[in-house]
């Protein structure tokens, strides 16, 4: 199947590249020397989803003071993993089915190849802090539940209870929403019937960044699908899913519908569309047309005319410093900082909403 993006200039550039590749003449192979940046602040980038301008802002602000480009981009999601208000993302995320908060968050940092991630961890605010140590401290690239909170209490994080009232509020009207036939009762009687689809969220933040030098880095993070089933871990920490980073071509991250990310390693793939030579508008949307492909060959994954029926977003930045972001149904924006102005910028879309 062939689905039309709305952005014709990828149609023609996508099929040109296609040609090219297909020709042996990628633009820009993986493995070969990139162009690199202009030495200085003028090649600092930051890229977020649109949950991250305070995030991009403060990765800069960090790069401008000679910061590694990981713990930029780690401080900068720090500051949405703390924010109770941000209900997709560390403290505050919506719970699993059970009204328990269960983290997940990866980090890798293209000039040494290295990664390191929790997922379903309990009790931690800062999952992403807690991924680097697993890169740095270990031999090991994940590190899961229980397992995963003990590591972070030996490096002295404090247990914490991440679930505020607003998202226990919203948990106990999708707990109480779900049935007439259980002893759930809601407070009134009219609840939308879509009550349950409708506060079903998977929010997340990736943040991707490159320094001076033109080292890149990155770092996902999130509380993951809301009242999933305990234990269930999305893209997020998943390396080649929800991140991925090579130094030699660039960084992607995803937000949105986990599952359907790992079975495409989306993160990974959009990389490499990259090394082909594609800008990363394009080697978003094109991972997005893949995904939207496999979506048709599974009823539970598109609507009657076919098209996905879940939320996702890709997000690149390559190693000239040049950055794009895409989303399955747009409009949709993701958030900047190119080193001037930090800003909310539009991303491509597949559908128009
Ligand atoms: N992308 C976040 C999740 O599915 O858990």
């Amino acid at each position: 199947m062939s689905i039309k993006t709305t952005r014709r200039d990828f149609l023609k550039s996508g099929a040109a590249l296609g040609a090219a590749a297909l020709a042996g003449a990628p633009a820009w192979s993986a493995g070969a020397q990139a162009p690199s940046l202009p030495a200085g602040p003028s090649g600092l980038r930051v890229v977020a989803s649109a949950n991250g301008v305070r995030a991009t802002d403060k990765a800069m602000d960090l790069l401008r003071n000679g910061a590694d480009p990981l713990d930029a981009v780690i401080a900068g999601v720090n500051i949405i993993e703390d924010d109770p208000n941000d209900m997709s993302v560390g403290y505050g995320g919506l719970p699993n089915e059970e009204g328990e908060v269960e983290l997940d968050a990866s980090v890798m940092r293209g000039a040494t190849h290295a990664s390191g991630a929790v997922a379903a961890i309990k009790n931690i605010k800062n999952p992403s802090k807690v991924a680097k140590l697993v890169m740095e401290r270990t031999n090991h690239c994940l590190i899961a539940g229980e397992g995963a909170l003990k590591f972070a209490q030996a490096y002295g994080f404090p247990k914490e209870n991440l679930l505020t009232e607003k998202a226990r509020e919203a948990w106990l009207r999708w707990k109480e929403g779900l049935s007439e036939k259980d002893d759930w009762y809601p407070p009134a009687k009219d609840l939308p019937e879509n009550l349950r689809t409708a506060l079903m969220t998977y929010g997340t933040i990736n943040c991707l960044a490159i320094d001076g030098r033109g080292d890149l880095a990155g770092v996902t993070t999130t509380s993951g699908l809301s009242w999933k089933r305990p234990g269930r871990v999305g893209d997020s920490p998943i390396i080649g899913a929800g991140l991925y980073v090579d130094n030699v071509i660039g960084a992607a991250g995803s937000t949105g519908f986990g599952e359907v990310n790992i079975l495409n390693l989306s993160s990974f793939q959009i990389v490499q569309f990259m090394g082909q030579g594609m800008s990363p508008e394009q080697a978003c949307l094109k991972q997005l047309e893949r995904v939207a492909d496999k979506a048709r060959l599974h009823p539970r994954l598109h609507g009657s005319d076919g098209k996905p029926n879940f939320g996702m977003s890709y997000y690149a930045l390559n190693k000239k410093g040049e950055f794009g972001a895409a989303m399955m149904t747009g409009p949709g924006k993701f958030s900047v900082h190119d080193g001037t102005t930090n800003a909310l910028r539009d991303g491509a879309y597949l559908f128009k909403a």
